[in-house]
């Protein structure tokens, strides 16, 4: 089915609670997404020191995955999205709660939020899906809407990484398979490196607290200038909490490895080995044995889940 737009692709990716979870990270069950959710609401957290008087915003929350774990540490989320069957689960998920408010968006503007209204904001797995016209234009909007001094954390997938490439070379691969002519997927992944991600934060008026590109992940704070808090003082509190928020080596290494089974075509048997191994505690370890565990199931050439991992899908209360 060919996609013209953003909203359609992911209005349809979104058709109901279970595809929504999958579109948007690949979790196939509520357990696994609090698990996920638990994770990158902590990278968001630390990396923008978010504190119980905030008012904060995501663009393109999806279902809520991020947000719900975060409403105990703001005063106020918004969650922003192209696609209204996401934000339909999101509401779902998220219930009437007095601290939440959802927006559909209709293109890279944010017009429901007031110029300099927002303390702190964030955007996690999106940019990477859409053409940079819009990642920039959706910056410029997020420097309209924050206060002086206010915070932005974001990602994107980082080409400058070995990984990353790796994982570009996945798309390529899917460039060329397609057949001469046909338009590129509106919402495939696309990249960027950490001096480009520089420049489109400057040019949107923004400076860039720090930007992080030792994953396949780049990951950016990014602050408008002024306000109380200078930009030196917002660099020494990001260094200081940085293990809480960057990817690390091992999420990166057990990526990786998927990365690899999916390019080979084949299981990956050498993550679930090294997942059985390590300890289930762990949040990036449960995390990720869930997530495979789960995409197993749903992958018949796979072959059965590995009773060892099936058997300890690893605590759901994992730090
Ligand atoms: C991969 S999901 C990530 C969702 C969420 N940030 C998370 O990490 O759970 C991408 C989300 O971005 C939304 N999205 C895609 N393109 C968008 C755009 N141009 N503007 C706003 N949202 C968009 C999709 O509807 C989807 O909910």
């Amino acid at each position: 089915m060919e996609f013209t737009n953003y909203k359609n692709f992911w209005n349809h990716k979104a058709l109901d609670a279970l595809s929504a979870m999958s579109a948007v990270d690949g979790s196939t069950d509520e357990d696994t997404l609090r698990l996920t959710g638990r994770f990158s609401a902590r990278q968001a957290r630390e990396a923008l020191g978010l504190g119980r008087t905030d008012r904060s915003f995501e663009i393109g929350c999806g279902v809520g995955r991020i947000g719900r774990e975060l409403l105990d540490d703001v005063a106020h989320w918004s969650g922003l999205d192209i696609s209204e069957n996401m934000l339909g689960v999101a509401r779902d998920r998220l219930g009437d709660d007095p601290r939440v408010s959802l927006h559909a968006l209709h293109g890279p503007r944010l017009e429901m939020l007031a110029d300099a209204s927002m303390d702190k904001g964030y955007c996690v797995a999106v940019f990477i899906h859409m053409d940079k016209e819009d990642f920039a234009l959706y910056l410029r909007e997020v420097a309209r809407v924050l206060r002086p001094g206010g915070l932005f954390y974001f990602d994107h997938w980082n080409l400058a990484h070995p990984v990353g490439w790796r994982r570009y070379e996945m798309e390529m691969a899917q460039a060329l398979a397609t057949p001469p002519g046909e338009r590129k997927d509106v919402a495939r992944n696309q990249f960027t490196v950490p001096e480009e991600a520089r420049v489109f934060c400057e040019r949107a008026g923004l400076e860039v607290v720090e930007c992080l590109g030792e994953s396949a992940w780049l990951q950016v704070v990014a602050r408008k200038p002024g306000g109380g808090s200078s930009l030196a003082a917002e660099q020494a509190r990001v260094a200081a909490s940085r293990p809480a928020w960057t990817y690390g080596p091992a999420w990166t290494h057990y990526f990786d490895l998927i990365v690899a089974a999916e390019r080979e075509g084949r299981a990956p048997h050498d993550l679930a080995d090294e997942l059985v191994a390590a300890d289930g505690n762990d949040l990036v370890v449960s995390m990720f044995r869930r997530w495979i565990i789960g995409n197993w199931r749903r992958r018949e050439s796979w072959g059965p889940v590995p009773e060892a991992l099936a058997r300890d899908p690893g605590a759901l209360d994992a730090r």
